[in-house]
Order: C-alpha cells, then structure tokens, then sequence
C-alpha cells in the first residue's frame, strides 16, 4: 500500500508492544510500516524481534554520549535519515531532552499502563493494588515534557480482581496494551485524530475510540 505512514519506535527492553505493532503491520492495509527500530540498550529483546520481521535496527547508547542532548540528537539523526514521520516510544525508558520533545512535538506517541493521568512513573500495578483502585489499563498519549504526560488519543481499562498481584494485573494491562497500541496508531495514521488545544479529538464511532469494556 503507498503511503503508509513511516514510523520509528523506540525501546530499551522486552519488546513485546514492538511485537504488536508489528504485527498490525504485516497487514498491507495497515495504514503505518516500521521503517526503523531504535534501542538506547545493545541487549534489548526487541531488537531481535526487528531483525526478525526483517526490520532496520540501530542502537545509539546513552553511555557514549557526554549529555542528553546530544544522544537526542544522535537520535533525532538516526529517525530523520530513515525517514521517520512518527515515533511511537514503546518501553523507551530514558527521559527525553526538551529540545527532543520539542522537535517531534504532535509526531512522538507513548504507551503507559496506568489510566493516566492516574500513576505516571514506575511500579504501576504494585501501586494500583496498593491504592485499592478497582478499574486500571493503559493510555496512548501524545508525549509532552512532564514524564507520562500529554494529550490522551486511547485508553483501555481492565478489572483489578480481589486475589490479584502485581504480576497478574501487569499480564492483564499488558494485553490490553497489545490491541490499544496498534489501534491508536492506526487512527493517527488514518488522520483521525486531531490535537486541539491539549486535548485529542479523534474522529470515528465511539468503539474505534480505544475502549476496552472491563465486562467484555
Ligand atoms: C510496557 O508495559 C509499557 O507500557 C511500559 O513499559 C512496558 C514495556 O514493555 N512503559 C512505561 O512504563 C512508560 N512510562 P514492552 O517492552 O514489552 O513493550
């Protein structure tokens, strides 16, 4: 399909939301291809899974670099000469400079399990547990500078269950991580979804909004 929107993702670990993506990907109507994955770790298990799907890996270590800024903008090079449109940040687990959020400003999405702006930062689950929360998920949003912040383009929600551990609900947030990521990627690529003020108005019937019903 011509014209799919190129998208770089960047992680530092696992991979498994890099899994989904690709994935979603494989269909050639998907409206956005993975034209480079990018690890700040030489070690992560994701770049194994691009290699795999035949995708353009780099690793840029924020150890060889004197300051955040010029990782970043080691970065912003690696994404721009590989034709990058969007990044979609997928376990990516360094703070990003301002001038970075800056350049990919409304062109740079994050996932994060928690229902934001509830529990920004580590240990969600342990900390949803600890809260007593009855209700938590995962939330795609635009990236901003405050960590974890930023306008909302999908959340799901998933039960926490009485007899649940951190480890239980992490799988449970994690599935819905999986189906939340590639469909709010494929709004934004399709153009449906439009930042106004700092706030997302995504176009389409309430279902192709991200929802993921708890009792589903
Ligand atoms: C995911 O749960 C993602 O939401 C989280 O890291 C995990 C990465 O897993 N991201 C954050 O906490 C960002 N603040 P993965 O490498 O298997 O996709």
């Amino acid at each position: 399909m011509a014209g799919r929107l190129k998208v770089g993702v960047l992680i530092s670990g696992r991979g498994s939301n890099l899994q989904a993506l690709i994935d979603a990907a494989k269909d050639p109507s998907y409206p956005a291809e993975i034209v480079l994955v990018l690890s700040n770790k030489p070690d992560a298990k994701g770049l194994e899974r691009a290699a795999g799907a035949g995708i353009a890996t780099a690793v840029i270590s924020h150890k060889d670099f004197a300051d955040r800024k010029s990782f970043d903008g080691a970065m912003t090079e690696a994404l721009e000469s590989a034709g990058v449109e969007l990044i979609c940040l997928a376990g990516f687990m360094r703070l990003l400079s301002a001038e970075f959020v800056e350049h990919w400003r409304d062109r740079m999405i994050n996932i994060h399990p928690s229902l934001l702006p509830l529990l920004p930062g580590l240990d969600t689950h342990e900390r949803a547990l600890e809260m007593g929360l009855r209700l938590h998920g995962c939330s795609v949003h635009f990236v901003r500078q405050e960590m974890d912040s930023g306008p909302l383009i999908g959340q799901a929600a998933v039960p926490v269950l009485p007899d649940d551990d951190a480890e239980s609900l992490a799988a449970r947030v994690l599935e819905a991580e999986h189906r939340l990521y590639p469909a709010c990627l494929k709004l934004l690529a399709e153009g449906r979804v439009k930042v106004e003020g700092e706030r997302c108005r995504v176009e389409g019937t309430p279902s192709a909004q991200a929802l993921v019903n708890p009792l589903a």
